[in-house]
């Protein structure tokens, strides 16, 4: 099947210029979400996978947050050169994003079906009774039992399940050619969890959405993801595939990612492993390779310069100088 770009972020540089110094926290990334299929980004924490994120939706707070470089092309147009009128515009509609604790974007005082219908208002101009219809329709469609009568509820009377399936509704309402979400079942338990995915994936089925997924958990990415970018101190280190890189990682960080999964068992529920020695500072990045501190094969090079992400077989793409040539 001939692969549509629905997004192509190229040389994505969001930086924060904060008292202690600029901390370089997306510093170059490129890649592209396909229509319909999901993208996962997987890396430890502080890898800059939020900041990608919310660099797309333009929602990086600033100050001291600054997008310095790069484009970001949606449906054929910059994101970086739109409005903040436009942006608004976009946002909920053509892109919507999924969070991972549903409290801190729902309104605690406002019912959740009107949370629903908002949307509908806002960005589909429809009157407040037509708006609400179609919001019980979307709990229905989201597997909220008795739609009319939980409507009517505030979310602290909801589950955490009963709430994430809220925030789905709200963010599928208007059927996004773009998912963001970001660690979206990181706070539930392993069943709602399972539920919660299966239910995206049947949403994203009916309506040929594109998922860009966020998340620590490597069976999360098995599960859902077509391709993965694995990201380290803001930089791309690995690209391709999720069935090539299970089965073969090229990068030492990506292989340390997946170092303790068993290898035919990695469908299982399964967090991401540690890897000696901690993420770098981001205020004092290491020269070379930004992975060569934890890397148990760096060489003279490793430390001197850095490694462009290359094309090697098939799909996947590596940063690394051990996979080069004469290395
Ligand atoms: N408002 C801010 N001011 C200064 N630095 C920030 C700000 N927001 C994020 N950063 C820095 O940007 C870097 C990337 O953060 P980001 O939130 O994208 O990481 P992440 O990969 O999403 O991590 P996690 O897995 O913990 O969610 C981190 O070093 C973080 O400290
Ligand atoms: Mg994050």
């Amino acid at each position: 099947m001939e692969q549509q770009p629905l997004l192509k972020v190229t040389n994505l540089k969001t930086h924060f210029f904060t008292d202690d110094g600029v901390v370089p926290a997306v510093d170059g990334v490129s890649f592209t979400v396909n229509v319909g299929e999901t993208l996962a980004i997987v890396g430890e924490s502080g890898s800059g996978k939020s900041v990608t994120s919310t660099s797309i939706l333009r929602l990086v707070p600033s100050p001291p947050g600054r997008i310095i470089d790069g484009s970001i092309i949606f449906e054929d147009t910059d994101l970086l050169g739109k409005t903040e009128d436009e942006m608004q515009r976009i946002r909920g509609d053509r892109i919507s994003m999924i969070f991972q604790e549903p409290m801190t974007s729902l309104n605690p005082v406002h019912r959740v079906g009107e949370q629903i219908a908002e949307a509908y208002r806002l960005h589909r101009g429809m009157d407040k009774h037509e708006a609400m219809q179609r919001a019980v329709r979307m709990l229905e469609r989201v597997g909220i039992p008795s739609p009319e009568k939980r409507a009517g509820d505030f979310p602290h009377q909801l589950s955490g399940g009963m709430r994430q399936r809220v925030m789905i509704a709200i963010a599928l309402s208007c059927r996004p050619a773009l998912l963001i979400a970001d660690e979206p079942t990181t706070a539930l338990d392993v069943t709602i969890q399972a539920q919660i995915l299966d239910l995206m994936r049947k949403l994203q089925e009916e309506s040929r959405t594109s998922i860009l997924l966020i998340t620590h958990d490597l069976g999360v990415v098995a599960e859902m993801a077509d391709r993965v970018i694995v990201m380290y101190a803001g930089k791309v280190v690995e690209e391709g595939d999720v069935a090539a890189i299970f089965k073969n990682p090229l990068h030492p960080y990506t292989r340390g990612l997946l170092g303790s999964i068993p290898r035919l068992d990695w469908r299982r529920r399964t967090i991401l492993p540690s890897i000696e020695g901690v993420v770098p500072n981001p205020l004092e990045f290491p020269t070379g390779c930004r992975f060569n501190p934890r890397c148990p094969d760096a060489g003279a090079k490793c430390r001197e310069s850095e490694p462009a992400l290359k094309e090697m077989t098939g799909s996947q793409k590596v940063a690394c100088w051990l996979m080069e040539r004469g290395c």
